[in-house]
């Protein structure tokens, strides 16, 4: 049976690929270090794991409401308002399985063929994938090691078109762990409040940064929040990657069209993972505070670790837990380097063309690894790097 002609189209997300290929290895009796997968390491906070088992025991197995439980959306609606400054309530909020759907859905109510779409590259690789499923145009804007990994913001001005349907921001960012200045974000709003498209602001890593103000939201502009699709949820900030929660924040025309495509798809998210996710949300925030401060350690360690590498120069991120470090100082290309340090030194990370042309001359390593962790796997490219700097010298 043939597939769909739009199959040939979809991608994938190499980090799952990579980290099926280090556990293989790890199967023949060798050691791997995981810096390949973009998932917190710690355990979901204890008093959402008692929530989920509480909401079990009280029956909350069966469907619910296609958009979400009202007292989470509701839940969603203050928190979101409160942390972006932003007059929104429940029948703005769509609740799915996970931060991936709101790619998913958005894209797939919003985008026909012809439609242009501006996201970062290097970005995460599923906004590329769901653009070409969709017979849209990809419009990659580089990310500037120099700006720290914000746009540039003329080129931006520049890819802009009358075709223009979608802008993709992200931040705090993945790969580069990049924050976008607030000043960035003003002349982006002020770029784009006039026309006839909508912003995807992929916010997902909005708790998980190192700056003393969190990172600005570009809905807080004049005029963004009737065009602006929040993506947010709990895998990141509360480590429930597992859990299949998330949310996006929107116009309610738009929910009214995610929540048809939820209809057909899922019905709802479950219904116990909810309440879990109510008290996610309204309970203690300090196990947050605490892994954030935890990956700064780390944050600060490795990248530390990776600067003295010969070849290897990495800048401190803002956000995320990603080291996206510049490699270009070795001669070697991103994937030869990156499957060198997984397949004889056991090292696991991503080769930054994963995410996109741009991408290329830098690799990704995810810090969620413990601190111990951290430091054999930089020992290990350190290692490794007399095999680089040998093949400098002949
Ligand atoms: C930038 C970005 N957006 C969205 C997601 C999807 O999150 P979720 O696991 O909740 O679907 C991820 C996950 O890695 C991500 O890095």
């Amino acid at each position: 049976m043939k597939l769909a002609e739009r199959m040939s189209r979809i991608g994938v997300e190499s980090a799952f690929d990579v980290l099926v290929r280090a556990r293989a290895i790890e199967a023949q009796g060798r050691s791997v270090v995981h810096l390949e997968i973009g998932e917190p390491d710690f355990p979901t906070p204890a008093h959402i794991v008692e929530a989920a088992k509480k909401a079990l025991d009280e029956g909350w197995t069966h469907y619910g409401p296609t958009a979400g439980q009202p007292e989470l959306r509701e839940a969603i609606a203050r928190y979101v308002a409160e942390s972006r400054g932003i007059p929104v309530g429940p029948q703005n909020v769509s609740v799915v399985p996970g931060g991936k759907p709101i790619i998913f859905f958005p894209m797939m109510a919003l985008l026909e063929p012809g439609d242009e779409v501006i996201y970062p590259n290097p970005g995460f690789p599923i906004y590329e994938s769901m653009i070409r499923f969709l017979g849209a145009t990809p419009v990659p804007i580089p990310l500037i090691e120099d700006r720290g990994f914000s746009f540039d913001l003329n080129l931006f001005r520049d890819r802009l078109s009358d075709r223009t349907k979608l802008v993709i921001l992200n931040s705090p960012q993945n790969p580069t762990g990049g924050v976008i200045p607030y000043d960035d974000l003003k002349v982006i709003a002020d770029l784009v409040r006039d026309r006839d498209l909508m912003v995807l602001s992929d916010e997902i890593y909005s708790r998980i940064h190192y700056g003393g103000e969190p990172p600005a939201s570009i809905t807080a502009f004049p005029g963004m929040l009737d065009k602006t699709i929040i993506l947010d949820g709990f895998s990141k900030t509360y480590a429930m990657t597992g859990w299949r929660m998330g949310y996006g924040v929107m116009p309610p025309w738009l929910v009214d069209a995610v929540t048809k495509l939820m209809v057909n798809s899922n019905s709802c998210t479950a219904s116990f993972t909810q309440r879990a996710g109510i008290a996610a949300l309204e309970g203690p925030q300090d196990c947050v505070t605490r892994m954030v401060a935890e990956f700064r350690r780390r944050r600060d360690a490795i990248c530390q670790g990776l600067n003295q590498v010969p070849g290897f120069r990495c800048a401190v991120p803002g956000g995320a837990f990603y080291a996206f470090a510049n490699i270009a100082g070795t001669g070697m290309k991103s994937k030869p380097l990156a499957d060198m340090l997984l397949e004889e030194y056991g090292v696991s990370c991503l080769s930054g063309a994963c995410f996109g042309e741009y991408g290329e001359g830098y690799v990704r390593f995810s810090y969620a690894n413990s601190l111990d962790n951290l430091l054999e796997a930089v020992d290990r490219i350190r290692k490794a790097s007399v095999r680089w700097e040998a093949a400098m010298v002949s």
